[in-house]
Protein backbone atom coordinates (compact mmCIF):
# COMPACT_ATOMS: atom_id res chain seq x y z
CA UNK A 1 0.00 0.00 0.00
CA UNK A 2 1.05 3.08 -0.78
CA UNK A 3 2.48 5.70 2.64
CA UNK A 4 0.63 9.08 3.10
CA UNK A 5 2.54 11.80 5.54
CA UNK A 6 0.32 14.11 7.07
CA UNK A 7 1.51 17.46 7.91
CA UNK A 8 -1.30 19.70 10.69
CA UNK A 9 -0.88 23.70 11.17
CA UNK A 10 -3.13 25.73 13.34
CA UNK A 11 -5.67 25.06 15.08
CA UNK A 12 -7.67 21.94 16.63
CA UNK A 13 -10.16 21.82 13.65
CA UNK A 14 -7.67 21.30 11.71
CA UNK A 15 -6.04 18.21 13.36
CA UNK A 16 -9.80 16.64 13.14
CA UNK A 17 -9.57 17.48 9.58
CA UNK A 18 -6.60 15.38 8.48
CA UNK A 19 -8.04 12.39 10.46
CA UNK A 20 -10.94 12.94 8.55
CA UNK A 21 -8.55 12.95 5.09
CA UNK A 22 -6.40 10.25 6.65
CA UNK A 23 -10.06 7.89 6.64
CA UNK A 24 -11.08 9.36 2.77
CA UNK A 25 -7.81 8.52 1.66
CA UNK A 26 -7.71 4.69 3.57
CA UNK A 27 -8.34 2.63 0.24
CA UNK A 28 -5.36 3.74 -1.13
CA UNK A 29 -3.35 4.97 1.51
CA UNK A 30 -1.64 3.98 5.39
CA UNK A 31 -0.54 6.96 7.43
CA UNK A 32 3.32 6.91 7.63
CA UNK A 33 4.81 8.63 10.23
CA UNK A 34 8.31 9.00 8.37
CA UNK A 35 7.87 11.49 6.00
CA UNK A 36 10.36 9.86 3.98
CA UNK A 37 8.91 7.15 3.30
CA UNK A 38 6.15 9.03 2.00
CA UNK A 39 4.26 8.41 -1.82
CA UNK A 40 2.13 11.16 -0.67
CA UNK A 41 2.86 14.06 1.65
CA UNK A 42 -0.66 16.62 2.33
CA UNK A 43 0.06 19.50 4.22
CA UNK A 44 -3.19 20.87 6.51
CA UNK A 45 -2.29 24.72 6.44
CA UNK A 46 -3.98 27.51 8.67
CA UNK A 47 -4.17 31.51 6.96
CA UNK A 48 -5.06 33.25 10.24
CA UNK A 49 -2.16 35.23 11.16
CA UNK A 50 0.35 36.24 8.51
CA UNK A 51 2.86 34.26 10.31
CA UNK A 52 1.16 31.35 10.10
CA UNK A 53 1.61 31.57 6.36
CA UNK A 54 5.24 32.03 5.94
CA UNK A 55 5.76 29.11 8.01
CA UNK A 56 4.26 27.50 5.10
CA UNK A 57 6.09 28.87 2.45
CA UNK A 58 9.08 27.83 4.42
CA UNK A 59 7.93 24.52 4.42
CA UNK A 60 6.95 24.45 0.48
CA UNK A 61 10.26 25.32 -0.07
CA UNK A 62 12.05 22.20 1.87
CA UNK A 63 9.89 19.86 0.52
CA UNK A 64 10.45 21.32 -3.31
CA UNK A 65 14.29 20.57 -2.56
CA UNK A 66 13.32 16.42 -0.94
CA UNK A 67 11.11 16.30 -4.54
CA UNK A 68 13.45 16.85 -6.43
CA UNK A 69 15.76 13.50 -5.31
CA UNK A 70 12.04 11.63 -5.28
CA UNK A 71 10.23 12.93 -8.55
CA UNK A 72 7.26 10.69 -7.86
CA UNK A 73 6.38 12.17 -4.63
CA UNK A 74 3.05 14.11 -4.50
CA UNK A 75 2.89 17.49 -2.64
CA UNK A 76 -0.90 18.61 -1.61
CA UNK A 77 -2.23 21.60 -0.02
CA UNK A 78 -4.97 21.44 2.10
CA UNK A 79 -6.70 23.37 4.78
CA UNK A 80 -7.43 27.29 5.50
CA UNK A 81 -4.45 28.55 3.38
CA UNK A 82 -5.08 26.54 0.14
CA UNK A 83 -9.08 28.21 0.11
CA UNK A 84 -7.49 31.76 0.98
CA UNK A 85 -4.90 31.96 -1.68
CA UNK A 86 -6.59 28.97 -3.91
CA UNK A 87 -4.93 28.24 -7.26
CA UNK A 88 -2.41 31.13 -7.11
CA UNK A 89 -0.43 28.99 -5.21
CA UNK A 90 -0.07 26.36 -8.18
CA UNK A 91 1.84 28.55 -9.82
CA UNK A 92 3.55 30.45 -7.21
CA UNK A 93 4.93 27.12 -5.47
CA UNK A 94 6.51 24.74 -7.47
CA UNK A 95 6.17 21.94 -5.09
CA UNK A 96 2.56 21.18 -5.35
CA UNK A 97 0.93 18.88 -7.34
CA UNK A 98 -2.90 19.77 -5.96
CA UNK A 99 -4.69 21.89 -3.78
CA UNK A 100 -8.15 20.69 -1.66
CA UNK A 101 -9.91 23.55 0.65
CA UNK A 102 -11.43 22.65 3.89
CA UNK A 103 -15.00 21.28 2.51
CA UNK A 104 -13.58 19.87 -0.68
CA UNK A 105 -11.56 16.41 1.00
CA UNK A 106 -14.01 13.92 -0.64
CA UNK A 107 -12.69 15.14 -4.17
CA UNK A 108 -8.97 14.33 -2.98
CA UNK A 109 -8.83 10.56 -4.59
CA UNK A 110 -9.68 12.10 -7.88
CA UNK A 111 -7.35 15.03 -7.51
CA UNK A 112 -4.79 12.83 -6.60
CA UNK A 113 -5.41 10.71 -9.62
CA UNK A 114 -5.30 13.49 -11.58
CA UNK A 115 -1.99 14.52 -10.36
CA UNK A 116 -0.67 11.10 -11.08
CA UNK A 117 -0.78 11.83 -14.80
CA UNK A 118 0.65 15.08 -14.46
CA UNK A 119 -2.26 17.73 -14.32
CA UNK A 120 -2.04 20.65 -11.65
CA UNK A 121 -5.11 19.81 -10.15
CA UNK A 122 -7.00 22.05 -7.59
CA UNK A 123 -10.71 22.11 -5.45
CA UNK A 124 -11.58 24.96 -3.38
CA UNK A 125 -15.53 25.16 -3.36
CA UNK A 126 -16.76 25.88 -0.14
CA UNK A 127 -20.06 23.58 0.95
CA UNK A 128 -23.19 24.66 2.40
CA UNK A 129 -23.72 21.50 3.78
CA UNK A 130 -20.60 19.23 4.05
CA UNK A 131 -19.68 18.00 7.29
CA UNK A 132 -17.91 14.72 6.52
CA UNK A 133 -20.68 12.95 8.99
CA UNK A 134 -20.39 10.05 7.83
CA UNK A 135 -16.95 9.42 7.87
CA UNK A 136 -15.03 8.00 10.67
CA UNK A 137 -11.78 9.89 11.28
CA UNK A 138 -9.00 7.61 11.90
CA UNK A 139 -6.71 9.15 14.56
CA UNK A 140 -3.39 8.26 13.57
CA UNK A 141 -1.74 11.07 15.73
CA UNK A 142 -3.54 9.34 18.81
CA UNK A 143 -2.43 8.86 22.80
CA UNK A 144 -5.71 6.75 23.06
CA UNK A 145 -7.16 9.11 25.81
CA UNK A 146 -8.04 12.50 24.51
CA UNK A 147 -9.66 12.81 21.06
CA UNK A 148 -11.28 15.54 19.10
CA UNK A 149 -15.18 15.48 17.68
CA UNK A 150 -15.56 17.95 15.13
CA UNK A 151 -19.30 19.19 15.66
CA UNK A 152 -19.81 21.67 13.10
CA UNK A 153 -17.70 23.82 10.34
CA UNK A 154 -17.76 27.28 9.57
CA UNK A 155 -18.12 30.22 11.13
CA UNK A 156 -20.94 32.94 10.41
CA UNK A 157 -19.50 35.57 13.20
CA UNK A 158 -17.68 37.43 10.47
CA UNK A 159 -15.22 39.33 13.41
CA UNK A 160 -13.89 42.26 11.32
CA UNK A 161 -10.26 40.96 11.69
CA UNK A 162 -10.85 36.96 10.92
CA UNK A 163 -10.21 34.72 7.91
CA UNK A 164 -12.06 31.61 9.18
CA UNK A 165 -15.93 32.97 7.79
CA UNK A 166 -13.70 33.22 4.01
CA UNK A 167 -12.01 30.16 4.50
CA UNK A 168 -13.94 27.42 6.32
CA UNK A 169 -17.53 29.29 4.86
CA UNK A 170 -20.70 29.26 6.25
CA UNK A 171 -21.49 27.94 9.65
CA UNK A 172 -23.08 23.91 9.61
CA UNK A 173 -24.21 21.71 12.41
CA UNK A 174 -23.36 18.28 12.41
CA UNK A 175 -26.77 15.86 13.35
CA UNK A 176 -26.24 14.99 16.82
CA UNK A 177 -27.11 11.42 16.23
CA UNK A 178 -23.82 10.85 14.32
CA UNK A 179 -21.89 13.13 17.46
CA UNK A 180 -23.08 10.74 20.09
CA UNK A 181 -22.49 8.01 17.96
CA UNK A 182 -18.58 8.72 17.43
CA UNK A 183 -18.48 9.64 21.16
CA UNK A 184 -19.70 6.35 21.68
CA UNK A 185 -17.27 4.55 19.63
CA UNK A 186 -14.61 6.75 21.53
CA UNK A 187 -15.74 5.21 24.60
CA UNK A 188 -15.87 1.66 23.52
CA UNK A 189 -12.44 1.71 22.33
CA UNK A 190 -11.09 3.10 25.87
CA UNK A 191 -10.82 7.08 25.35
CA UNK A 192 -11.45 8.85 28.70
CA UNK A 193 -11.95 12.38 26.96
CA UNK A 194 -14.01 13.62 24.54
CA UNK A 195 -13.55 17.58 22.96
CA UNK A 196 -16.38 19.18 21.13
CA UNK A 197 -15.19 20.76 18.21
CA UNK A 198 -16.47 24.36 16.41
CA UNK A 199 -15.37 28.00 15.76
CA UNK A 200 -18.66 28.77 17.98
CA UNK A 201 -20.09 25.35 19.59
CA UNK A 202 -22.75 27.85 21.81
CA UNK A 203 -24.49 27.94 18.49
CA UNK A 204 -24.30 24.45 17.74
CA UNK A 205 -28.71 23.10 16.30
CA UNK A 206 -29.59 20.36 14.80
CA UNK A 207 -33.33 19.15 14.36
CA UNK A 208 -33.75 15.62 14.13
CA UNK A 209 -37.32 13.62 14.75
CA UNK A 210 -38.91 16.81 15.77
CA UNK A 211 -36.29 17.16 18.79
CA UNK A 212 -34.23 20.43 18.49
CA UNK A 213 -31.03 20.03 20.10
CA UNK A 214 -28.96 22.58 21.11
CA UNK A 215 -25.06 23.16 22.54
CA UNK A 216 -26.49 22.70 25.82
CA UNK A 217 -28.26 19.46 24.86
CA UNK A 218 -25.59 17.93 23.04
CA UNK A 219 -22.82 18.36 25.73
CA UNK A 220 -25.33 16.63 28.29
CA UNK A 221 -25.87 14.23 25.74
CA UNK A 222 -22.59 13.11 25.51
CA UNK A 223 -21.90 14.02 29.44
CA UNK A 224 -24.42 10.84 30.29
CA UNK A 225 -22.50 8.23 28.30
CA UNK A 226 -20.19 7.87 30.43
CA UNK A 227 -19.27 9.39 33.90
CA UNK A 228 -15.92 8.26 33.29
CA UNK A 229 -15.43 10.25 30.38
CA UNK A 230 -14.38 13.94 30.56
CA UNK A 231 -16.33 16.55 27.87
CA UNK A 232 -14.44 19.93 26.79
CA UNK A 233 -15.41 22.13 24.34
CA UNK A 234 -13.77 24.95 22.03
CA UNK A 235 -14.07 27.22 21.17
CA UNK A 236 -17.46 29.35 22.38
CA UNK A 237 -18.17 32.91 21.62
CA UNK A 238 -19.23 35.28 24.39
CA UNK A 239 -22.36 36.41 22.60
CA UNK A 240 -24.25 33.14 22.84
CA UNK A 241 -23.23 31.54 26.25
CA UNK A 242 -26.33 30.89 28.05
CA UNK A 243 -27.31 29.91 31.41
CA UNK A 244 -28.17 26.33 30.35
CA UNK A 245 -24.87 26.04 28.53
CA UNK A 246 -23.59 27.23 32.54
CA UNK A 247 -26.00 25.16 34.21
CA UNK A 248 -25.54 22.26 32.85
CA UNK A 249 -21.57 22.07 32.82
CA UNK A 250 -22.09 22.60 36.76
CA UNK A 251 -24.10 19.65 36.78
CA UNK A 252 -22.23 17.06 35.06
CA UNK A 253 -18.83 15.95 37.14
CA UNK A 254 -17.07 14.43 33.65
CA UNK A 255 -18.14 18.58 32.06
CA UNK A 256 -14.90 19.72 32.20
CA UNK A 257 -14.64 23.36 34.42
CA UNK A 258 -12.99 25.35 31.70
CA UNK A 259 -14.46 27.79 29.64
CA UNK A 260 -12.28 29.23 27.06
CA UNK A 261 -14.23 32.60 26.39
CA UNK A 262 -12.15 34.69 23.87
CA UNK A 263 -12.52 38.20 24.72
CA UNK A 264 -10.21 39.77 21.97
CA UNK A 265 -10.24 42.95 23.63
CA UNK A 266 -11.40 45.16 26.72
CA UNK A 267 -12.55 48.32 25.71
CA UNK A 268 -16.19 49.02 23.85
CA UNK A 269 -14.72 50.77 20.72
CA UNK A 270 -12.40 47.95 19.66
CA UNK A 271 -15.15 45.16 20.43
CA UNK A 272 -17.36 47.31 18.14
CA UNK A 273 -14.78 47.81 15.05
CA UNK A 274 -13.96 44.28 15.49
CA UNK A 275 -17.44 43.19 15.13
CA UNK A 276 -17.66 40.79 18.49
CA UNK A 277 -21.30 42.50 19.04
CA UNK A 278 -21.09 42.20 23.03
CA UNK A 279 -19.41 45.25 25.16
CA UNK A 280 -16.94 44.74 27.85
CA UNK A 281 -19.91 44.89 30.57
CA UNK A 282 -21.98 41.74 29.38
CA UNK A 283 -19.08 39.79 28.93
CA UNK A 284 -17.89 40.45 32.35
CA UNK A 285 -21.68 40.03 33.48
CA UNK A 286 -21.01 36.40 32.05
CA UNK A 287 -17.77 35.83 33.83
CA UNK A 288 -19.62 36.67 36.83
CA UNK A 289 -22.23 34.54 36.10
CA UNK A 290 -20.17 31.98 35.36
CA UNK A 291 -18.18 32.44 38.54
CA UNK A 292 -21.09 32.26 40.33
CA UNK A 293 -22.90 29.00 38.92
CA UNK A 294 -19.07 26.93 38.59
CA UNK A 295 -16.68 28.17 41.37
CA UNK A 296 -14.18 26.40 40.56
CA UNK A 297 -14.42 26.86 36.66
CA UNK A 298 -10.99 28.30 35.08
CA UNK A 299 -11.68 30.92 32.37
CA UNK A 300 -9.15 31.01 29.50
CA UNK A 301 -9.01 33.69 26.64
CA UNK A 302 -7.60 34.92 23.49
CA UNK A 303 -6.38 38.70 23.06
CA UNK A 304 -5.70 40.65 20.15
CA UNK A 305 -2.97 43.62 20.74
CA UNK A 306 -3.23 46.59 18.45
CA UNK A 307 -6.14 46.07 16.44
CA UNK A 308 -6.40 48.82 13.85
CA UNK A 309 -6.94 52.60 15.96
CA UNK A 310 -6.03 50.94 19.15
CA UNK A 311 -5.15 53.96 21.62
CA UNK A 312 -3.02 53.31 24.72
CA UNK A 313 -6.43 53.75 26.97
CA UNK A 314 -7.88 50.99 24.92
CA UNK A 315 -5.03 49.01 25.53
CA UNK A 316 -5.07 49.71 29.21
CA UNK A 317 -8.79 48.45 29.41
CA UNK A 318 -7.52 45.12 28.19
CA UNK A 319 -5.13 44.93 30.87
CA UNK A 320 -7.72 45.88 33.07
CA UNK A 321 -9.99 43.36 32.25
CA UNK A 322 -7.94 40.23 32.18
CA UNK A 323 -7.30 41.38 36.02
CA UNK A 324 -10.56 41.83 36.83
CA UNK A 325 -11.35 38.03 35.12
CA UNK A 326 -8.20 36.75 36.71
CA UNK A 327 -7.97 34.26 33.55
CA UNK A 328 -6.29 30.92 33.57
CA UNK A 329 -4.44 31.10 30.92
CA UNK A 330 -4.60 33.07 27.52
CA UNK A 331 -3.70 32.83 23.75
CA UNK A 332 -2.04 36.00 22.69
CA UNK A 333 -1.48 37.55 19.13
CA UNK A 334 -0.25 41.03 17.63
CA UNK A 335 -3.11 41.76 14.86
CA UNK A 336 -2.10 40.27 11.72
CA UNK A 337 -3.58 42.34 8.68
CA UNK A 338 -5.85 39.92 6.17
CA UNK A 339 -6.35 41.32 3.17
CA UNK A 340 -10.01 39.28 2.66
CA UNK A 341 -11.46 40.27 6.21
CA UNK A 342 -13.22 42.82 6.71
CA UNK A 343 -10.61 45.35 8.86
CA UNK A 344 -8.40 45.44 5.71
CA UNK A 345 -10.98 47.06 3.51
CA UNK A 346 -12.31 49.16 6.45
CA UNK A 347 -9.83 50.19 8.66
CA UNK A 348 -6.27 51.14 8.68
CA UNK A 349 -3.56 48.92 10.16
CA UNK A 350 -2.02 51.82 11.66
CA UNK A 351 -0.27 50.94 14.71
CA UNK A 352 3.26 50.57 14.38
CA UNK A 353 4.72 47.23 14.93
CA UNK A 354 6.94 48.11 17.93
CA UNK A 355 3.40 49.58 19.93
CA UNK A 356 1.96 46.24 18.88
CA UNK A 357 4.88 44.38 20.16
CA UNK A 358 5.53 46.65 23.13
CA UNK A 359 1.88 46.00 24.11
CA UNK A 360 1.65 42.00 23.43
CA UNK A 361 4.85 41.66 25.47
CA UNK A 362 2.64 44.23 28.55
CA UNK A 363 -0.06 41.39 28.28
CA UNK A 364 2.06 38.33 28.60
CA UNK A 365 3.83 39.69 30.99
CA UNK A 366 0.49 40.14 33.19
CA UNK A 367 -0.90 37.07 32.08
CA UNK A 368 1.92 35.04 33.44
CA UNK A 369 1.13 37.24 37.01
CA UNK A 370 -2.52 36.08 36.57
CA UNK A 371 -1.47 32.71 35.90
CA UNK A 372 1.00 32.49 39.00
CA UNK A 373 -1.73 33.68 40.59
CA UNK A 374 -4.47 31.49 39.91
CA UNK A 375 -1.46 28.40 40.07
CA UNK A 376 -0.84 29.66 43.39
CA UNK A 377 -4.33 29.25 44.64
CA UNK A 378 -4.78 25.46 43.88
CA UNK A 379 -1.45 24.50 46.03
CA UNK A 380 -3.01 22.86 48.79
CA UNK A 381 -5.88 21.69 46.86
CA UNK A 382 -6.37 18.03 45.38
CA UNK A 383 -7.56 17.51 42.00
CA UNK A 384 -8.84 14.44 40.10
CA UNK A 385 -6.32 13.82 37.06
CA UNK A 386 -6.07 12.20 33.89
CA UNK A 387 -2.75 10.62 33.67
CA UNK A 388 -1.64 11.46 30.25
CA UNK A 389 1.98 10.38 30.19
CA UNK A 390 5.38 10.40 31.05
CA UNK A 391 6.76 14.21 32.41
CA UNK A 392 9.30 15.10 29.64
CA UNK A 393 11.27 17.10 32.55
CA UNK A 394 11.74 14.27 34.31
CA UNK A 395 11.96 10.44 33.90
CA UNK A 396 10.17 9.72 37.16
CA UNK A 397 7.32 11.75 36.81
CA UNK A 398 3.98 11.53 35.05
CA UNK A 399 1.86 14.42 33.90
CA UNK A 400 -1.54 14.86 33.29
CA UNK A 401 -4.75 17.62 33.58
CA UNK A 402 -7.24 18.28 35.90
CA UNK A 403 -10.87 19.15 35.12
CA UNK A 404 -9.44 23.20 34.78
CA UNK A 405 -7.13 21.87 31.77
CA UNK A 406 -4.08 22.51 34.29
CA UNK A 407 -1.67 20.71 33.81
CA UNK A 408 -0.15 18.34 36.65
CA UNK A 409 3.27 17.53 37.33
CA UNK A 410 3.51 14.19 39.80
CA UNK A 411 6.03 11.31 40.61
CA UNK A 412 5.43 7.89 39.34
CA UNK A 413 3.25 5.31 41.18
CA UNK A 414 1.23 2.45 40.77
CA UNK A 415 -1.17 4.02 37.68
CA UNK A 416 -1.40 4.27 33.82
CA UNK A 417 -1.74 6.57 31.05
CA UNK A 418 -5.50 6.57 31.34
CA UNK A 419 -5.93 6.44 34.85
CA UNK A 420 -8.04 8.95 37.09
CA UNK A 421 -5.44 9.46 40.24
CA UNK A 422 -5.99 12.02 42.75
CA UNK A 423 -3.10 14.67 43.24
CA UNK A 424 -2.42 16.72 45.84
CA UNK A 425 -0.78 20.04 44.77
CA UNK A 426 2.76 20.98 46.70
CA UNK A 427 3.74 23.90 44.64
CA UNK A 428 3.75 25.18 41.05
CA UNK A 429 4.86 27.68 38.51
CA UNK A 430 3.60 29.80 36.32
CA UNK A 431 2.61 26.90 33.50
CA UNK A 432 2.77 24.03 36.11
CA UNK A 433 1.55 22.52 39.20
CA UNK A 434 3.51 19.98 41.14
CA UNK A 435 1.73 17.40 43.47
CA UNK A 436 1.78 13.87 44.98
CA UNK A 437 -0.87 11.40 44.53
CA UNK A 438 -2.80 10.67 47.74
CA UNK A 439 -5.19 7.37 47.96
N1 LIG B 1 -13.43 30.83 16.56
C1 LIG B 1 -12.55 31.12 17.56
C2 LIG B 1 -11.16 31.56 17.20
C3 LIG B 1 -10.54 31.20 15.93
S1 LIG B 1 -9.02 31.96 15.56
C4 LIG B 1 -13.17 32.21 18.36
O1 LIG B 1 -13.90 33.02 17.86
O2 LIG B 1 -12.88 32.27 19.50
C5 LIG B 1 -8.13 31.91 17.08
C6 LIG B 1 -7.71 33.24 17.58
O3 LIG B 1 -6.81 33.86 16.69
C7 LIG B 1 -8.81 34.26 17.73
O4 LIG B 1 -9.54 34.10 18.90
C8 LIG B 1 -8.06 35.57 17.72
O5 LIG B 1 -7.63 35.92 19.00
C9 LIG B 1 -6.84 35.25 16.88
N2 LIG B 1 -6.90 35.90 15.57
C10 LIG B 1 -7.81 35.70 14.59
N3 LIG B 1 -7.55 36.51 13.54
C11 LIG B 1 -6.45 37.23 13.87
C12 LIG B 1 -5.68 38.24 13.20
N4 LIG B 1 -6.02 38.68 11.99
N5 LIG B 1 -4.62 38.76 13.84
C13 LIG B 1 -4.27 38.33 15.07
N6 LIG B 1 -4.95 37.38 15.74
C14 LIG B 1 -6.03 36.84 15.16
FE1 LIG C 1 -13.09 34.23 13.49
FE2 LIG C 1 -14.84 35.51 14.98
FE3 LIG C 1 -15.57 33.29 13.69
FE4 LIG C 1 -13.91 33.14 15.75
S1 LIG C 1 -16.04 33.82 15.83
S2 LIG C 1 -13.69 32.12 13.80
S3 LIG C 1 -12.72 34.98 15.57
S4 LIG C 1 -14.98 35.23 12.76
FE1 LIG D 1 -6.17 28.52 11.13
FE2 LIG D 1 -8.20 27.81 9.67
FE3 LIG D 1 -8.04 27.00 12.16
S1 LIG D 1 -7.24 29.78 9.65
S2 LIG D 1 -6.98 28.67 13.15
S3 LIG D 1 -6.67 26.46 10.55
S4 LIG D 1 -9.89 27.48 11.06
Amino acid sequence: MKKLYIETYGCQMNVADSEVVASILADEYQISKDINEADLILINTCSVRDHAEQRIRKRLAELGIMKKKKPFLQIGLLGCMAERVKEKLLNEENALDLIAGPDAYRSLPALIQEAAIGKKTFNVMLSLEETYDDIDPIRYDTNGISAFISIMRGCNNFCTYCVVPYTRGRERSRSSQTIIREAQQLINQGYKEITLLGQNVNSYRSEENGEVVNFARLLEKVALLSPHVRVRFATSHPKDISDELIATIAKYDNCCKYIHLPVQAGSNVMLQRMNRVYTREYYLERIATIKRMIPDCAIATDIIAGFCGETEEDHQQTLSLMREVGYSAAYMFKYSERECAMAAKRFKDDIPDEVKGRRLEEIIALQQELSLESNKNDIGKTFEVLVEGASKRSENDYFGRNSQNKVLVFPKEDCHFGDYVKVKVESCSTATLKGVIVK
